[in-house]
């Protein structure tokens, strides 16, 4: 069973880093038309927008070195149902790079790993601190899109709306989480997830 999972997981990270991804959903922007933008606003966006976008990378690898991992068959279930949510994310932050002028981070591929590799870890310690794993990093990304909401010009009302809907789903995961069974991270733990995920959005913001 595990080599399988492990194949299908695999090609879901190629998936996840070499194609576009597609949104059951309707996106949260289409009944929005194209507001104007400065350059300098148009450039802002763009970058928290690439950002955006992997952070939805990285959660994709979480979730499925989580998935790979967990025990217990309803924690495995709610990894699978974050985890394609996530997918739509990935859609919606993608074509707004696209139509900003932009490309996603070079670096996805780099975070993607290091993301997989921790997912993994996550996993191997049992599922409630898979669980926790999970919850913690869905509070911290709802933050961070709150802060992206303050951030990005109030004109781009596309953008915003991806943000706002991309914020309540991660919310949604993490209470999800909790109903699990989710454990509370150690402060140490929390502390470096936070300290790493700034690494991570200082970088892509530029590239
Ligand atoms: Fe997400
Ligand atoms: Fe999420």
């Amino acid at each position: 069973m595990f080599p399988d999972s492990l194949i299908v997981e695999f090609d879901r990270g190629l998936r996840t880093l070499f194609a576009s991804a597609t949104s059951a959903r309707s996106h949260p922007d289409a009944g929005l038309t194209e507001t104007e933008l400065s350059d300098a606003e148009r450039r802002h966006a763009l970058g928290l927008m690439r950002v955006n976008h992997c952070g939805e990378v990285c959660a994709q690898a979480l979730y499925q070195g989580q998935a790979l991992t967990a025990r217990n068959p309803a924690a495995r279930e709610a990894l699978r149902h974050a985890a394609f949510e996530e997918v739509e994310h990935l859609a919606w932050t993608e074509k707004r790079i696209r139509e900003l002028g932009g490309r996603t981070s070079v670096f996805n591929p780099l975070w993607y790993t290091g993301s997989l590799a921790i997912g993994v870890a996550a996993g191997v310690l049992g599922d409630k601190w898979n669980l926790g794993f999970l919850r913690e990093t869905e509070h911290q990304v709802g933050a961070h899109l709150d802060s992206h909401l303050q951030k990005l010009p109030l004109q781009d009302e596309k953008s915003r709306a991806i943000v706002a809907q991309m914020r309540d789903d991660e919310l949604k995961h993490a209470d999800m989480a909790e109903a699990h069974g989710a454990a509370r991270l150690p402060l140490p733990v929390r502390a470096m997830m936070k300290l790493s995920a700034k690494v991570m959005t200082g970088t892509s913001y530029y590239v």
